[in-house]
């Protein structure tokens, strides 16, 4: 049994190969096409998938994607028919500029696409409609609980904002859900635009929310009535996005009460940031809410988080450290990136009812390139480069990160979701405090204020961070302990959190020993870890991997076996083992 999620007409377009409950492939458009968040169909994932993997058409069985028709027509008109006349604002194509008007008829997009694709004589297999929160929730069937309560928040699915299940085995059951304009998400999405910034970069609103103060915290907490039963509703006196989506989001007030919206080009003022800390303090506060009465209802004491707000991280770390379950999961790819997946997964587990097959220990399900296509792109450039064997590799580049180089990092397999997990990774040394500023005005090109998050050896994460669950996927922004802080200055964040990330030695075998060997020489088993990329998606070929490096100011660069850099008075020759700096 070989199913194909897939989903385009909305943000995150992509695909993934599930074969007998194991997922071969899990691959986003933007990757291919370099269009961050991109809606459009996605060629360049099929392209890939299926010369990847040798496969056909005629080798999948069912196709699934994780928006079910019904259900968003329902809502659509449902919420034009509650907000009449006002909400027919929402019909406008900019009051919902993540997704396409055109995503109510998906499955005809789909057809033609993979028509186009595969020609127009295929026999396409039966594409089935996945509720998106389903399709969200059924990470857990890859989550390493057999049984957990799992919560779903995200911007909108097609009924829902937020809904919660219980699962057990191949199992799921919602047990509740909200009304879709009491949508965290939305909230975030609204105030992250008013203060000047673009879709999807929330996380930038996050990081800003470490530098303000609670000016604003008990003002905003009254955009949020919580109920007794946990739920919660999101208060009309100020927000109009109910009748008029993003086009205009805020009423009078909310603009009266936090000022008005901040321009791209405008500076950061304490105002500024001080909103984007009572937004964030609101969201935080909001979750232990709903998790807290989770909590007292369903027995379970484990708790899988997905949809795009789970992408919160420090949200996250406070709903592990202050509420009473004993672990929480969150997937890599719990934003829309892995609704293609887990519409698959809900298809082959609840639906037709197999036993599950695979739990998901890393995020290496994209792309990978062999030695000689990566030998190709590297004698394409003018780099000068060597071929080393592994110990030399992780010798040499320990050796540069202590010494302060800043490294382009490209292995195996991408990752899945919106994080740089290892295998298109920017490394450098934490203990620099200097580092980050020369990586955000240099490298990445981005705002000083934003953080970079450590990746450590899994076995020592209790060591450094307040946290004492192993979190391969970034997902946690826990406190870096106070006895410990000083030695890793650039990894930790105003408000004494990091987004930290874990590797162990099964799971990313050369970045462990990457980090191992940096302890042995600094007595830090830490490293920064940001993504291979500027101001474009992440580094996905060779080639994008070279031109990167060629761009920005990164001092080193390693491609699989291959490594270069900049000072070529520091290329190496190997002799027996023993590295030597060649003249
Ligand atoms: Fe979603």
């Amino acid at each position: 049994m070989r199913i194909l999620g897939i989903v385009c007409r909305t943000h995150d377009s992509g695909l993934a190969l599930l074969e007998r409950g194991s997922p071969t492939l899990i691959l986003e458009e933007e990757r291919f096409n370099r269009e961050k968040h991109t809606r459009k169909f996605p060629f360049g994932c099929l392209k890939a998938a299926f010369d990847d993997q040798g496969l056909s058409l005629a080798d999948i069985d069912v196709i699934t994607t994780p928006w079910h028709m019904k259900s968003l027509w329902q809502m659509m008109f449902g919420a034009v028919r509650d907000g009449f006349p006002a909400s027919l604002n929402l019909l406008s194509p900019s009051a919902r500029p993540t997704q396409s008007t055109l995503i109510v008829t998906m499955p005809i997009g789909l057809r033609w696409g993979l028509l186009w694709h595969f020609g127009v004589k295929s026999r396409l297999p039966k594409i089935v409609q996945v509720r998106h929160h389903d399709a969200h929730a059924a990470s857990f069937f890859v989550s390493p609980f057999e049984e957990a309560t799992v919560l779903v928040m995200d911007g909108y699915g097609d009924e829902t904002a937020q809904s919660a299940y219980i699962g057990i085995g191949n199992r799921l059951e919602r047990v509740s859900q909200t009304q879709i304009f009491d949508s965290l998400g939305m909230l975030y999405t609204a105030v992250t635009q008013h203060l000047g910034f673009r879709l999807f970069e929330e996380g930038t609103v996050m990081a800003l929310a470490a530098t303000g103060d609670q000016t604003y915290t008990k003002k905003f907490r009254e955009l949020i009535h919580f109920k007794a039963d946990g739920d919660f509703s999101i208060s009309t006196d100020f927000i109009s996005y109910a009748t008029h989506g993003l086009n205009k989001p805020f009423k009078n007030r909310f603009i009266e009460t936090f000022g008005p919206r901040r321009e791209k080009d405008d500076p950061i003022t304490d105002r500024h940031c001080d909103l984007a800390f009572a937004l964030q303090s609101t969201i935080e506060e909001t979750m232990l809410h709903v998790v807290r009465a989770l909590s007292k209802r369903h027995k379970s004491r484990n708790l899988c988080l997905t949809g795009g707000v789970a992408l919160n991280c420090v949200a996250n770390a406070r709903v592990l450290r202050d509420t009473d379950y004993d672990s929480i999961w969150v997937p890599p790819c719990a934003s829309d990136s892995g609704a293609p997946f887990g519409s698959a997964l809900w298809h082959y587990h609840q639906t037709l009812g197999r036993p599950r097959a695979y739990q998901l220990t890393h995020a290496f399900h994209g792309i990978g390139y062999n030695e000689s296509e990566i030998a190709e792109a590297l004698r394409r450039s003018d780099l000068t480069y060597q071929r080393l064997t592994d110990q030399e590799l992780t010798h040499q580049v320990a050796k540069d990160l202590a010494a302060g180089r800043i490294v382009g990092w490209f292995e195996g397999r991408s990752e899945v979701g919106p994080r740089a997990l290892g295998n298109r990774s920017i490394l450098a040394d934490p203990r620099d405090a200097s580092i980050k500023d020369r990586l955000n005005s240099r490298v990445k090109l981005r705002a000083s204020f934003r953080p970079f998050a450590p990746v450590i050896l899994e076995e020592r994460v209790s060591e450094f961070f307040e946290i004492d669950q192993a979190d391969p996927f970034m997902t946690m922004a826990p406190r870096v302990r106070a006895s410990k802080a000083d030695l890793i200055p650039a990894a930790v964040h105003f408000d004494g959190t990091a987004r930290v990330q874990t590797v162990s030695r099964t799971t990313n075998p050369s970045l462990y020993a990457v980090i191992k060997r940096f302890a042995e020489l600094t007595g830090v088993p830490i490293l920064l870890n940001t993504s291979f990329n500027r101001r474009e998606p992440i580094v996905q070929t060779p080639d994008e991997a070279i031109s990167c490096y060629l761009q920005t100011q990164l001092d080193a660069l390693v491609v699989g076996s291959y490594y270069s850099c900049r000072d070529k008075q520091h290329l190496l020759v190997s002799d027996a083992g023993e590295l030597q700096a060649a003249e």
